[in-house]
């Protein structure tokens, strides 16, 4: 059985989609190329989104002309670190487009669609209803497919949302088996508010594992692991370590972490509460790797990463 995991830190994305005081675009590229180089898999490094939605990230095409800036070493091809961007719509998906025509090569290596289990927060995040994303949806993969770019789809409220409280496993599973008709090449599954706990994360696998095809981690764990499968959380109370050991157990091979606990969906922010920080990639690793699993990320440049999240001066202190 493979023991590699694959980490994507989506601290330029989720870490600074919910600041209250704006971070200039040359940080924000700072921290992207930090990561990048700490040894990710992967880096989330923004969303076209609508600016009157998310204003902190209404630079994502300023953010990726500055990356474009360094060639495609690195990022691009064989070996490289995938870079990847949030699309909500087909007018998304024309940015990052763009991007790549700008660019004159594949610096977004792959687009990530977003909806929920939940109803309420689908409508509060994204102005309609589940089904209406995954309608917004069908253009979206088959042009990103079509322009040689792979699609991740998140769903949110994976295991609570924070209008609707606790989400039943099942109702994961078919809006994972919707996106997996749709033609994604990835899921990914949101714990939005962070109160995931081992117990129902295995639950949470084995529901999603019986309704999406092998390459999305149907089927059981098998020698390669789930593959497909990525878990992202977020850690309100100190138990997102123990939910990605839970998670490696069934067979997940592919987590979601931000350096210094940076994150938080705007709209996941209830009554006053701030929403809470995704894992910090380095508990993440840590978690990882005492499970007996390796990943490619170098704990110094991982530090050196955090290092450069911290003086943003931003996020939940170490959460
Ligand atoms: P809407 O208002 O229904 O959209 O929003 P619309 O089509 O009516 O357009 C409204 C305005 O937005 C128009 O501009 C459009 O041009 C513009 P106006 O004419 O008023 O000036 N617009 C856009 N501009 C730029 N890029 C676009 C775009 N689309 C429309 N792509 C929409 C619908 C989905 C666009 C909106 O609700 C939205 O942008 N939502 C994004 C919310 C968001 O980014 N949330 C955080 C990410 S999800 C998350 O954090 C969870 C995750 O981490 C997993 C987990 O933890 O669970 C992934
Ligand atoms: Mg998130």
């Amino acid at each position: 059985m493979t023991r590699r995991v694959r980490i994507t830190d989506v601290s330029p994305r989720d870490g600074l989609q919910n600041e209250p005081t704006p971070v200039a675009t040359a940080d924000k590229v700072r921290l992207v190329r930090a990561v990048m180089a700490a040894g990710v898999d992967e880096v989330e490094v923004s969303s076209f989104v609508s600016p009157r939605w998310v204003p902190q990230l209404g630079d994502a095409a300023e953010v990726f002309a500055a990356l474009a800036q360094g060639g495609a070493a690195g990022v691009a091809g064989e070996g490289g670190v995938v870079l990847s961007a949030l699309v909500p719509n087909e007018r998304g998906l024309e940015s990052a487009l763009e991007v790549n025509r700008r660019a004159g090569f594949a610096l977004i290596g792959k687009v990530s669609v977003f909806t929920a289990a939940s109803e309420t927060f689908a409508q509060r995040n994204t102005n309609g209803s589940i089904a209406q994303t995954l309608e917004r949806f069908v253009g979206v993969i088959g042009r990103a497919k079509g322009a040689g770019l792979a699609v991740r789809g998140y769903v949110s409220c994976a295991i609570a949302c924070p209008y609707e409280g606790d989400i039943e496993p099942g109702r994961v599973a078919d809006v994972c088996a919707r996106l997996a008709r749709l033609g994604v090449d990835e899921l990914d599954l949101g714990d939005t508010i962070g109160v995931a706990e081992p117990r129902g994360v295995l639950a949470l696998i084995e529901a999603v594992g019986r309704s999406v095809p092998p390459e999305l981690g149907g089927g059981g764990v098998g020698g390669g692991g789930r593959r497909g499968l990525t878990l992202h959380l977020h850690d309100t109370f100190g138990r997102a370590g123990a939910c990605v050991t839970a998670a490696l157990s069934a067979g997940v091979r592919s987590f979601d972490g931000a350096v210094g606990g940076l994150g938080g969906c705007p709209y996941a922010s209830v009554g006053g509460r701030r929403a809470p920080g995704n894992i910090d990639t380095r508990a993440l690793v840590a978690a990882v790797r005492a499970a007996g699993y390796d990943t490619g990320v170098d704990g110094a440049g991982l530090a050196a990463a955090a290092a450069v999240a911290q003086s943003l001066g931003v996020g939940h202190g170490g959460r």
